[in-house]
């Protein structure tokens, strides 16, 4: 078996080699993706919006979250896998936010993420002291949709820019080991890649960070809807369609299932000679 890949061996191919991370949420998509050698995966809460079809996600729970981590982790990935805290988890209290970061441990997570930046410093302290590895959210942070007026692009006017490379250097002062930019101009994610000393993973944020990530269902062709800067790897969908079409023709025209696909009892055999 392949060395497993720790929090230490992400921070050190800083420089060296790019990190590659994909979400997945389950047993079955962790094997996929962890043979095909990733070095993260995320169980991104966007598993509300991409698999149970809820409208941000704002309404995903720490139960959703936590089977989600319990499954995903029962695959034993060699990939380093994180669990995605979400909306309301970790911002009501320190206590709160530190006792949830560790149920995800619990059930099975190697590290937590958290959205956001200096408001976020001394919870990333917390976990960092109670042992919870952290890897950080900046630029759009989708559980801030409402207030920062919705999905847009992030780091585009000075100011906006200024306060994401500030915020990248609060996360980093508070400890934690990588952070993710999403959807922020390449030129501030190339600035921040350059003045932190942590790997930085960009989605939507051009090709200078440390590493980048997708979604899974998104490169899949999976997704309702894709963001504009989601790359299609493949067309699962037409797959998934043609082969559940021709089972549904097969079945009405008594064509499945055939002999190979069953089995009969000795009287039958009898019968039959
Ligand atoms: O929830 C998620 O999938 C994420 C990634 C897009 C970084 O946060």
């Amino acid at each position: 078996m392949e060395k497993k890949v720790t929090v230490r061996d992400i921070v050190k191919k800083k420089g060296r080699e790019k990190i590659v991370a994909i979400t997945a949420y389950d047993y079955v998509t962790t094997r996929i993706v962890d043979q095909a050698g990733v070095d993260i995966i995320l169980v991104g809460d966007s598993v509300g919006m991409v698999v149970h079809g809820l409208p941000s996600t704002i309404p995903v729970t720490m139960d959703m979250m936590l089977l989600h981590v319990e499954s995903a982790a029962r695959a034993r990935p060699r990939a380093l896998l994180v669990g995605d805290m979400p909306f309301l988890s970790y911002e009501t209290s320190i206590e709160d936010a530190v006792y949830n970061a560790g149920l995800m441990l619990k059930k099975g997570a190697e590290a937590v993420k958290i959205e956001g930046g200096s408001e976020v410093a001394d919870v990333v302290k917390a976990m960092v002291r109670a042992g919870i590895p952290v890897m950080g959210h900046i630029g759009l942070t989708p559980q801030r949709h409402l207030l920062i007026g919705g999905y847009r692009k992030r780091g585009v006017r000075k100011p906006e820019a200024e306060k994401i490379i500030e915020d990248a250097k609060e996360l980093e002062k508070a400890g934690v080991f990588s952070i993710v930019i999403e959807f922020t101009a390449a030129d501030v994610a190339e600035e921040v890649t350059r003045e932190v000393s942590v790997p930085t993973i960009c989605i939507g944020s051009g090709p200078s960070c440390d590493g980048q990530i997708l979604v899974l269902h998104d490169i899949l062709g999976l997704s309702e809807q894709t963001p504009p800067f989601a790359k299609k790897y493949a067309d699962l969908k037409t797959i998934i369609l043609d082969a559940v079409s021709r089972y549904a023709k097969e079945v009405r025209e008594g064509v499945f299932p055939g002999r190979e696909h069953s089995f009969y009892s000795e009287a039958y055999n009898s019968r039959e000679g």
